[in-house]
């Protein structure tokens, strides 16, 4: 079987500078989801078809997702109907079977087509066209039958002719499959004799019924829902995480609530993805770890049982076994946080490795460091990693101690065990085991507080 997917319409009512099928739903591009499901159900070659314009970028996202080995896209120089792309496409097949598939129906998966390619065979039709019945048939086409109940036409709702097509509320979803020669010749004979101008794709359905059998396979709607524009975009995309979610769930996933997981995302059983949470691109979730609340997760792994507290924003990062962290702390790119641990509210880490057992458990920023096993970070450490040109490493060595509100002026090395007093600025290293400590000695003044409130006072007019 070899498979097109039809990608060069204008996509207007997107009403987009991007190229429709570009758009993505769940992480990936519209077009991507076809074009999975037609080498998933076997194609060995997949023609996509371009506008001119769209050429370039969709082979250059195309061609990273799925190398060039079986895809190969083809343009169509004017958007003269979905029957000129087919054509176009046709072309470049030499395969028995032909499927057609829409760049933007992206709901469509590999059983949907093998569906199609056996009944083609059971029934020994010409082609067979998936359908499906919907309450509002809206611009979709109709599936016109005969007083037999056969397939003689599909009719495009600018086109309806008669009462009985207007109430037909079987549609065509827009996925074909059909011998490539009959189909062939079909697109050959058809005409835009239609209020858009355009050559239809769905006229070869009154073409062949004619002389063989068109069959319609009548399926979910769901599958088949096609994205013309933005309301359908979010429609596609929430059913596409619904279906995403229940996938890890009947794997033994605990999802709870409106979870976002992308399609790319693995999660390993028994670990739990609470409500609101958003999890992208190249993660990985292993088992028992628990990621509460609100929490967004881009390209990063989170080890057996660590737990990541609500609304904590983790990027091109990793998190060791049993870790912790948050709520609210924000790892940047190139943060790895080793086992056990932790890393508290409002600390912010960017290409800093916190060893095993490691804790800064509030309001730091931790950026360029390496922060050594058991050590502690107080409250408020802040490491001084960027003089306005370059940026600068911190070193802590393990078990040492910073106290709070300290500023670590890199590039600096903190001595195994050694202790940084708080409020201390650091901008000399400190050897192993010693003590730090940069304050101005503190002095009290007896009285003097309540005589100045007085002076203050006196000066305002008010009672001290
Ligand atoms: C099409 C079908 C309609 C079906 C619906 C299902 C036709 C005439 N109508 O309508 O029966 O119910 O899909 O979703 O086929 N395209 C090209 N070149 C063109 C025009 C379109 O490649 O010149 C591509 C588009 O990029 C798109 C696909 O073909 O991926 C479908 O085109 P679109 O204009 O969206 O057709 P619909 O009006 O949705
Ligand atoms: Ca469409």
């Amino acid at each position: 079987m070899d498979c097109i997917v039809l990608a060069a319409g204008r996509g207007t009512r997107m009403k987009s500078r991007l190229t429709k099928v570009l758009h993505t739903i769940a992480g990936r591009p519209l077009l991507h989801y076809p074009v999975r499901a037609a080498l998933d159900a076997g194609a060995s070659h997949v023609v996509v078809v371009c506008s001119e314009e769209s050429m370039a970028t969709i082979e250059a996202n195309l061609s990273p997702a799925f190398g060039h080995a079986q895809i190969e896209c083809r343009i169509q120089t004017e958007p003269r109907g979905t029957g000129d792309a087919a054509r176009v496409g046709i072309e470049r097949c030499n395969s028995d079977v032909v499927a057609i598939l829409c760049g933007d129906t992206p709901l469509v998966d590999a059983d949907n087509v093998r569906a199609l390619l056996s009944e083609l065979r059971e029934k020994k039709a010409s082609l067979v066209v998936q359908s499906c019945v919907v309450q509002d048939p809206g611009s979709y086409g109709r599936i016109v039958r005969n007083a037999e109940q056969n397939v003689i036409a599909i009719r495009e709702h600018t086109d309806l002719r008669d009462d009985y097509e207007r109430g037909v509320n079987e549609v065509n979803a827009g996925i074909y499959v059909g011998k490539r020669e009959v189909l062939s010749a079909a697109l050959d004979r058809i005409s835009p004799n239609n209020r858009q101008g355009e050559y239809y794709l769905t006229d070869v359905v009154e073409d062949i019924a004619k002389f063989a059998l068109v069959v319609a396979r009548c399926g979910n709607p769901d599958s088949l829902r096609g994205v013309n524009d933005r309301i359908q975009l979010e429609e596609a995309e929430s059913i596409m995480y619904q279906r995403i979610a229940r996938r890890h769930s009947l794997a033994g996933v605990t999802i709870r609530g409106n979870a976002r997981i992308e399609d790319s995302v693995e999660i390993e059983p028994d670990a739990t993805i609470e409500f609101g949470v958003s999890l992208r691109g190249q993660t990985k979730i292993e088992s028992d770890a628990v990621v509460e609340v609100g929490c967004v997760i881009v390209d990063s792994s989170i080890g057996r049982n660590a737990i990541i507290k609500p609304y904590s924003v983790i990027e091109k990062s990793s998190v060791g076994v049993g870790a912790q962290i948050g709520p609210f702390a924000r790892l940047r790119p190139e943060s790895i946080i080793e086992e056990d641990a932790h890393i508290g509210n409002f600390v912010e880490t960017k290409k800093t490795v916190v060893h095993r057992g490691a804790k800064a458990n509030h309001l730091s920023y931790l950026g360029d460091g390496d922060i050594g096993e058991k050590a502690n970070v107080g409250a408020g450490t802040i490491f001084c990693n960027y003089d306005g040109y370059k940026k600068h490493k911190t070193i802590i060595g393990p078990r040492a101690f910073i106290g709070s509100d300290s500023q670590l002026v890199a590039p600096v090395t903190i001595g195994p065990g050694a202790y940084v007093a708080s409020g201390t600025t650091v901008t000399k290293d400190v050897p192993a085991d010693a003590l730090a400590i940069s304050r101005v000695k503190q002095e009290n003044r007896p009285d003097y507080a309540a005589r100045l409130r007085a002076r203050l006072a006196s000066s305002a007019g008010k009672k001290p």
